[in-house]
C-alpha cells in the first residue's frame, strides 16, 4: 500500500482519538452499519480530500465498509492530525497522503498520488481535486463518475465552473444540504474558532470587542459564541440583508476601516479576498488579535502587513508578533491566517461533523446510483437524504417531535379554507 505520512509510531495515539470521536458519531454509525451489510459503495474507488481529522477519519472507515477503495490526501498544510493519519493507514488501512506543515510542493504532490489511484469519485473540502483534475489532469476528468464538495467556497469555485460550462462530471454540494450548513457551518465554526482562539492565545474573550467579518452561516455562528462569551461583537457586512440580520440578533455593524480601530479581537470568515488590508492593520491597537476561519488564507493582506512592519517574531506557537514600522504598535496573526479552527483546535467537533459526513457518505452512494442520469452541474443533496439524517440525529439524541394529522395535511394542502 502507498502512502505518505509522518510517523506510523502515532497510530496507537490516533486510534484511541478516532475511536473517541467516532462515540460522537451516531448517524454515520448506524451508515456504516449497512454498509457493511449491503456493500453499496463495492469496488468504488473514492480519493478524498479532506481535513485529516478524527471525524474525517470515521468517514474514511465509513466508505471502505461501504466497499469502496478508499484514499485520504489532506484539504490543508496545516490541519492535518499526523496521529489519526498513522492509525488510517496501519490500524484501518487506508491510504493517506498528509504531513502537518507539509509545503505548497508536497501539499500538492499529494493531492496528485490520491488521484493516481483513479478514482471514480472525488471527496472535496475546497474543491482542490476538483479543480487539479480541470487543469492538470483534463482526461482523467473525462470519465470520472462525479464529485461531493462539502464547503461553502469549494461550492462557490465549483458553481463558477459550471457558470463557464466546463465542469467536466455531477457535483454534489454537501454544503447546502441543510444538515450541514445549519449545524457544521454555524455551531461547528462558532465552536471551534474560539477554541482555536483561545488555545492559540490564552486571552480572555470576556469584555473584549471581537469583531467578525462575514455575516454568512459561520459567521453567524462566531458572532453569537463569541457574544456567549462576553465579548462586545462587531460585525462587518457587505451584503444588506445580512448587515440588517447581525444588527437584529443584536450585534453592532460598521465598516471595516472603523471597526478596526476599536477591535481587540478580529476573524475573517467571508471567503472572500484581503479582507483586513494595509490600511487597517495601520489603525489597529496595539496586542490586538488578528485570525482567519475562512477556507482559504487569503483573506487577510499578509503580505501588507509584513511590508508596514519592521519586524516579526513567532512570539507564541501560532502565534507571530508583527511590529508596525509607524507606530511600534505589535499585531498578532494566528496561524499564519489559515483556518485558525483546523490549524490551533481540531476543528468541528463530532457530533457536528456526524451530519455533515453522513452528507458526504450518502452523497457518494446517491452518485454511485444516479450518476449516469445526472448531468455536468452542481446538485444539491436530495431532501430524503437531508430529512433522513435529520431523522437519524433526532433519534439518536433521544428527541420525539410531532406528525401532521390527516386533517392538517389536508388543510396544508389546499386553497379554499381562509377567513
Ligand atoms: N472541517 C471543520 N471541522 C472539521 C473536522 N473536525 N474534520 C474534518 N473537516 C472539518
Amino acid at each position: 500500500m502507498n502512502y505518505d505520512v509522518k510517523d506510523l509510531k502515532l497510530n496507537a495515539k490516533g486510534k484511541d482519538r478516532i475511536e473517541w470521536a467516532e462515540r460522537d458519531m451516531p448517524v454515520l454509525r448506524g451508515i456504516r452499519a449497512r454498509f457493511e451489510k449491503k456493500k453499496p459503495l463495492k469496488g468504488v474507488t473514492i480519493a478524498a480530500c479532506l481535513h485529516v481529522t478524527t471525524e474525517t477519519a470515521n468517514l474514511m472507515r465509513t466508505l471502505k465498509a461501504g466497499g469502496a477503495n478508499a484514499v485520504l490526501c489532506a484539504s490543508n498544510p496545516l490541519s492535518t492530525q499526523d496521529d489519526v493519519a498513522a492509525a488510517l493507514v496501519k490500524t484501518y488501512k487506508i491510504p493517506v497522503f498528509a504531513i502537518n506543515g507539509e509545503d505548497n510542493k508536497t501539499y500538492y504532490k499529494h493531492l496528485n498520488a490520491a488521484l493516481d489511484t483513479n478514482p471514480d469519485i472525488t471527496m472535496d473540502d475546497g474543491a482542490d481535486l476538483v479543480s487539479v483534475l480541470h487543469s492538470k489532469r483534463k482526461k482523467q476528468g473525462e470519465t470520472l463518475l462525479g464529485s461531493t464538495e462539502e464547503t461553502t467556497t469549494g461550492v462557490i469555485r465549483l458553481k463558477a465552473l459550471a457558470a463557464e460550462g466546463l465542469l467536466q462530471f455531477p457535483v454534489i454540494a454537501v454544503n447546502d444540504a441543510a444538515t450541514k450548513h445549519f449545524f457544521d457551518n454555524r455551531y461547528g465554526t462558532g465552536q471551534s474558532t474560539l477554541d482555536g482562539i483561545i488555545r492559540a492565545t490564552n486571552r480572555l474573550i470576556a469584555g473584549s470587542i471581537f469583531v467578525v467579518s462575514g455575516y454568512g452561516w459561520c459567521g453567524k455562528g462566531l458572532a453569537m459564541r463569541a457574544g456567549g462569551h462576553g465579548a462586545s461583537v462587531v460585525v462587518c457586512e457587505v451584503d444588506p440583508i445580512r448587515a440588517l440580520e447581525a444588527v437584529m440578533d443584536g450585534f453592532r455593524v460598521m465598516p471595516i476601516a472603523d471597526a478596526a480601530k476599536i477591535g481587540d479581537f478580529f476573524c475573517t470568515v467571508t471567503g472572500d479576498i484581503n479582507v483586513i488590508r494595509k490600511e487597517h492593520f495601520k489603525v489597529m491597537k496595539d496586542g490586538a488579535i488578528v485570525s482567519n476561519s475562512g477556507h482559504f488564507n487569503v483573506e487577510l493582506d499578509l503580505d501588507g502587513l509584513k511590508a508596514l512592519s519592521k519586524s516579526k517574531k513567532l512570539i507564541r506557537d501560532a502565534v507571530m508578533e508583527y511590529t508596525l514600522k509607524s507606530n511600534g504598535r505589535r499585531i498578532h496573526v494566528l496561524a499564519e491566517g489559515r483556518l485558525v479552527n483546523l490549524a490551533c483546535a481540531e476543528g468541528h467537533p463530532a457530533s457536528v461533523m456526524d451530519m455533515s459526513f453522513a452528507n458526504q457518505a450518502l452523497g457518494a452512494e446517491y452518485l454511485v446510483n444516479t450518476a449516469a442520469k445526472l448531468e455536468n452541474k452542481v446538485y444539491v443533496v436530495p431532501e430524503k437524504i437531508d430529512a433522513d439524517i435529520a431523522t437519524m440525529k433526532l433519534k439518536s439524541l433521544g428527541v420525539k417531535m410531532d406528525k401532521l394529522t390527516k386533517e392538517q395535511e389536508i388543510y396544508l394542502s389546499s386553497w379554499e379554507m381562509g377567513t
